[in-house]
């Protein structure tokens, strides 16, 4: 399969790069040839209209997965224009792109679209009424509307990525909590929402299986099990043997949160669960572990390589 993966400098659009075609990633004994082409900032706007339909004409994808978008939603509230420019806008060139060339549109979303709601209700399912409050939450729906509007395509929210930062991104939770670490050993981790922690490695797992199995229509993908981001913090520094850091756990009001947040940002993934052949999404505890030991692994590899260039 041919794929184009829009924002692929960024925390999934990396992990697609690096783990796509891998045995962490393929399932089942399907094929691991996907061809994946990445496009994002500077060498390629989705935001604009023409670029956008040319240079998705010449490299003729099957399958087109949009990963580009704002990161920062207190930003995003103040640039609404630019907000909807790149969520909607862009969802809408990719759409128009992906209708001329009979491709599926894979719009990636998040559980922003809920709005604020009980953050001790049950997550999200795919059939609970969005409803928006923040300028970067309305557009993401938009953007899921204008996808919706493509020939064929598939849109899938997840929540709280976690797993290597891209070179192009801003960050993720697990990788800002590991960078601000190595500063000081005391964290200040907002503990007034309620999120589903999810390992781009095994969101990648459900997304190729969504993809490879023609999955349509709006699907949630997180691993299981809810927790708040202090307590994942917690969690990832114990894991890392960062015992004598401690996390203070703070509010959106004490960290001066601009725009309007939610505090339930949990989704179910039992439609996902539901589906014959689905490899299953673990909780997010053991994917955590997973994640470290990989990381700790590919810091060793990195330290015995530099050893040798040095002893040549
Ligand atoms: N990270 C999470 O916790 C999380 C949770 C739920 C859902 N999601 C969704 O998952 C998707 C991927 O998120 P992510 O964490 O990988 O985001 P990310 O790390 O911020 O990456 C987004 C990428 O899109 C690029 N981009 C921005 N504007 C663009 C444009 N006009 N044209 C082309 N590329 C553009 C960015 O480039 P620059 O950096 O140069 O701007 C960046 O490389 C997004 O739809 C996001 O809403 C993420």
């Amino acid at each position: 399969m041919k794929i184009a993966v829009i924002g692929s400098g960024g925390t999934l659009g990396s992990a697609i790069a690096r783990w796509w075609n891998t045995p962490a990633v393929t399932f089942g004994g399907e094929s691991a040839d996907d061809r994946i082409t990445g496009l994002d900032l500077p060498d390629f706007n989705v935001a604009s209209r023409r670029f956008t339909l040319d240079t998705l004409g010449e490299i003729e994808p099957e399958v087109i997965v949009n990963c580009a978008a704002l990161r920062f939603i207190d930003w995003a509230e103040s640039h609404p224009n630019t907000a909807r420019t790149i969520h909607v806008q862009g969802t809408a060139n990719l759409r128009q792109a992906a209708d001329r060339l009979g491709a599926l549109l894979v719009q990636i979303s998040c559980a922003e679209v809920f709005g604020d709601t009980d953050p001790d209700a049950p997550p999200h399912t795919e059939d609970d009424i969005p409803a928006p409050e923040s300028v970067f939450a309305k557009t993401k729906l938009d953007s899921e509307r204008a996808a919706s509007e493509a020939g064929d395509f598939l849109i899938v929210r997840t929540s709280a990525l976690f797993g290597e930062a891209g070179e192009q991104s801003a960050g993720n939770m697990a990788d800002t909590v590991l960078k601000s670490s190595r500063r000081t050993r005391s964290l200040r981790v907002l503990d007034d929402r309620k999120v589903s922690p999810t390992y781009t490695v095994d969101f990648l797992r459900g997304l190729r299986f969504l993809i490879h199995s023609g999955a349509r229509g709006v699907c949630h993908l997180v691993n299981s099990g809810v927790t708040t981001p202090a307590s994942f913090a917690r969690a990832l520094l114990t894991e890392c043997g960062l015992t004598r850091h401690e996390i203070e756990p703070i509010s959106s009001q004490q960290y001066g949160e601009i725009a309007p947040h939610s505090r339930n940002l949990t989704l179910s993934a039992a439609k996902y669960a539901a589906l014959a052949g689905a490899p299953p999404m673990r909780p997010w505890e053991g994917a955590l572990r997973d994640f470290i030991a990989r990381r700790q692994a590919s810091l060793e590899n990195i330290g015995s390589a530099n050893d040798d260039a040095k002893e040549h």
